[in-house]
C-alpha cells in the first residue's frame, strides 16, 4: 500500500516526536520535544522519567504537528509508530496514542524498527542509491548495513559489546561532561591534541566492531591519573579517543563499500552528527571514488518522527501492517517488516 500522508510517532528514548510526511519525503511538519534538560540530572535517560515525560507531552505534540503541517486529521492517510528496539514504557506511549489515533479515525498503523528510520532520514533531503552501505551508529547501535532495494536490509556487521554512541556517553561521564556526552567530546576533540596513547580496537570479523575495550582504556586512564594527582588534559583525551573510534569506523565502512560495489554511502544515527566523523568520511569516499556520500541534515542526526514516517512510506509497500494487539518491543531483528 501507498499512504500519502503519514503521521508519524517516535516516543523510543527520550524525545516525543510526531511529524506529517507526504509521499514519503516531503515532511510537512516534524515537532521534537527533547527531554534531555530534564534527564541532564541524572547524567543519564532514567526510563521510568522519560514514559512519564511522554505521557504528559505526546497529546500536545500530535496537535502542534498537525497545526505546523496546516492539516486536520481527516486528510491523514495512516499512523506509523515507533516500536523497536528502544525503552519498552517510553515506546508504549507512542505505540498507545498511535493505536487510540488509528481507532477513532479509522486508519491503519505502520509499525516501523527505529533503525529504519536512521537510514531513511537520508531519504528526506537526498535520494537513496541501490546497492548502498548504511553506517549506523546510535546511542544502542553500531551496524554495518547493506540494502540492495528499498527495505532490504542485511547487517554485515555490528558491535560485539558497546555502541559507539554509549562509548562516548560513558568516557564524558568519567571526563565529568554533561548528558548526552558524545556531542561534548567531539567539541573537546576539535581543540584537542592526540596525544593519549590508546588501544585499536580488534575484531575477529572485518565488519564487527568493539568499542568497550578503547572505552574502558580511557576510564583506567582517568583513573590512574587520579590516584597519581596527575591532571587529565580533557580536549586531549577527546581528541585521542575520537581519532581511534572515527579511524575504526571509517576503514571498516570503507572496506564494506569497496566489497558490495556500493554506489552509496549513507550515515546513520545520532553519532552522524559527530563533526570528526563527517570530516573524515568524507575525505575517505573522495579517494575511494565512485561513491556518493550521504549524511542526514542535523535536524535529522538525532531521534525525531520525520526519519519515521519516511521509513514507514516503504515499509507499508512491502506490507508493514499492525493492529490494536501492537507493542513496544525492546529488541527486533531490523530485517523485520510489520510486527
Ligand atoms: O540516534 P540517537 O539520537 O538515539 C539512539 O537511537 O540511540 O543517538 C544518541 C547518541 C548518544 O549516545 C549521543 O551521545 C550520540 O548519539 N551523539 C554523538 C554526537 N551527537 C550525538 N556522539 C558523538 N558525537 C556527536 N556529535
Ligand atoms: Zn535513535
Amino acid at each position: 500500500m501507498t499512504y500519502e500522508y503519514i503521521l508519524a510517532i517516535e516516543t523510543s528514548c527520550d524525545e516525543t516526536s510526531v511529524a506529517i510526511v507526504k509521499d514519503g519525503r516531503t515532511v510537512l511538519a516534524n515537532i521534537v520535544y527533547s527531554q534531555i534538560e530534564t534527564h541532564k540530572a541524572f547524567g543519564g535517560v532514567v526510563p521510568e522519567v522519560a514514559s512519564r515525560q511522554h505521557v504528559e507531552k505526546i497529546t500536545i505534540v500530535i496537535e502542534q504537528a498537525l497545526d505546523q503541517a496546516d492539516i486536520t486529521m481527516e486528510v491523514v492517510n495512516a499512523i506509523a509508530v515507533t516500536y523497536a528496539p528502544g525503552l519498552v514504557g517510553a515506546l508504549l506511549v507512542g505505540v498507545q496514542a498511535a493505536k487510540a489515533l488509528a481507532f477513532a479515525y479509522n486508519l491503519p498503523i505502520i509499525p516501523v524498527h527505529h533503525i529504519a528510520g536512521h537510514i531513511y532520514a537520508n531519504n528526506i533531503e537526498q535520494t537513496l542509491q541501490f546497492p548502498l552501505v548504511a553506517l549506523v551508529v546510535s546511542g544502542g547501535h553500531t551496524e554495518l548495513v547493506v540494502m540492495k532495494g528499498h527495505y532490504q536490509f542485511e547487517i554485515i556487521g555490528e558491535t560485539m559489546d558497546d555502541a559507539v554512541g554509549e562509548a562516548y556517553d560513558k568516557v564524558a561521564r568519567v571526563l565529568q561532561l554533561p548528558y548526552p556526552g558524545g556531542p561534548q567530546i567531539d567539541r573537546l576533540a576539535q581543540i584537542g591534541q592526540i596525544t593519549y596513547q590508546l588501544p585499536t580496537p580488534k575484531t575477529e570479523l572485518p565488519y564487527d566492531f568493539s568499542f568497550s575495550g578503547l572505552k574502558s582504556a580511557v576510564i583506567n586512564l582517568v583513573h590512574k591519573h587520579k590516584q597519581r594527582g596527575e591532571a587529565i588534559i580533557a580536549e586531549d583525551l577527546a581528541a585521542s579517543f575520537q581519532k581511534v573510534v572515527v579511524d575504526t569506523l571509517v576503514e571498516k565502512t570503507m572496506a564494506a563499500v569497496v566489497k558490495y560495489d556500493a554506489k552509496q554511502l549513507i550515515i546513520a544515527g545520532g553519532v552522524s552528527a559527530n563533526i570528526g566523523l563527517r570530516r573524515e568520511i568524507a575525505q575517505a569516499t573522495q579517494l575511494t571514488g565512485g561513491v556518493e556520500l550521504t549524511i542526514p541534515p542535523f535536524e535529522y542526526c538525532t531521534d525525531n518522527a520525520a526519519m519515521i514516517g519516511a521509513a514507514a512510506y516503504y515499509a507499508a509497500q512491502k506490507g508493514a501492517r499492525a493492529d490494536y494487539t501492537l507493542n513496544g518491543r525492546p529488541s527486533i531483528p531490523l530485517q523485520t517488516i510489520g510486527e
